[in-house]
């Protein structure tokens, strides 16, 4: 495995291998089980695989939030290598935005509601970023875990937009053995914390449980994860959501199919998570 540095180490290395096909998973690193799944999708489905390990400064809205972010690069190199990773781009921060840097990628609707109202500036950050990750990997397939959904939703649209030629693969959230969905964050919940935090899977499973006793309506849906959330002392409900899939817009009236989202803290650590439910 190849530890490098410079746009330049990158595109060399891609170079070196026109004919084969590569898998990108962009991580901000501090990774886990979740990120694993992406990496192990990836070796499965490419013939070279690279992973970013990049905190980007520009899609934190909170400074202390960037700041509080770990950094355990030695520890990720470690777990990437036991993954048969060829290629990991760990760069400074001056060379993803280097003096003089001006360009951002504002993505529209879908990036407007939910995430992106509660974290102003967000989605740009995660678009341009993404954007310079495509142009300096020129993967065929980059690998994004479906518990941010909307990033899901903000790239897929992106990449139509600006006719990246590649696949977008959305993988399947990864959970604790109590729900709790992986996430880096989780590492900042105290003991009490980390059991409430547990609800928001809760919140979940009995709105999907609804669903599958043909529950359709959306605000029924809504009031299921309020009401549930509001039962964990611990946790103060940001926002629950039953959106449109593609366009994050939220559903009312009856819902064929949609995505149930929510956003709590638990604590001080803000956590998402959500379900699909329907017709994908
Ligand atoms: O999901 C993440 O870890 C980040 O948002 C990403 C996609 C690596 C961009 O910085």
């Amino acid at each position: 495995m190849q530890v490098v540095t410079t746009i330049e180490e990158v595109r060399a290395a891609r170079r070196a291998t026109p004919a084969l096909s590569w898998g990108l998973v962009p991580t901000m690193g501090a990774l886990h089980e979740g990120h694993l799944s992406l990496v192990r999708r990836a070796r499965e489905e490419n013939a070279r695989v690279g992973v970013s390990i990049f905190v980007n400064p520009t899609q934190f809205n909170d400074p202390t939030d960037l700041v509080a972010y770990p950094r355990t690069l030695e520890q990720d190199a470690k777990l990437l290598e036991a993954e048969r990773v060829d290629l990991v781009w760990a760069p400074p921060e001056e060379e993803v935005y280097p003096p003089g840097f001006q360009t951002t990628i504002t993505v529209g609707e879908v990036a407007q509601p939910l995430e992106g109202a509660a974290r102003p500036g967000h989605f740009q950050g995660v678009a341009t970023v993404v954007a310079k990750l495509f142009n300096v990997f020129d993967p065929n397939r980059a690998y994004f875990g479906q518990k941010d959904a909307q990033q899901v939703a903000v790239i897929r649209q992106m990449a139509r937009d600006l006719d990246f030629d590649m696949e977008i693969v959305a993988c399947p959230t990864v959970r604790e053995a109590d729900g709790l969905a992986m996430s880096s964050r989780n590492a900042r919940l105290n003991l009490a914390e980390r059991r409430a935090a547990t609800v928001l899977y809760r919140a979940l499973i009995v709105a999907v449980d609804a669903w599958d006793h043909g529950e359709r309506d959306a605000d029924r849906l809504r009031a299921l994860l309020q009401n549930t959330l509001t039962t964990e002392r611990l946790a103060r409900v940001d926002y629950v959501s039953v959106a449109d899939p593609e366009t994050m817009q939220e559903i009312s009236g009856k819902a064929r199919r949609a995505l149930l989202s929510m956003a709590a803290f638990i604590g001080a650590t803000r956590l998402i998570d959500n379900m699909l439910v329907g017709d994908q």
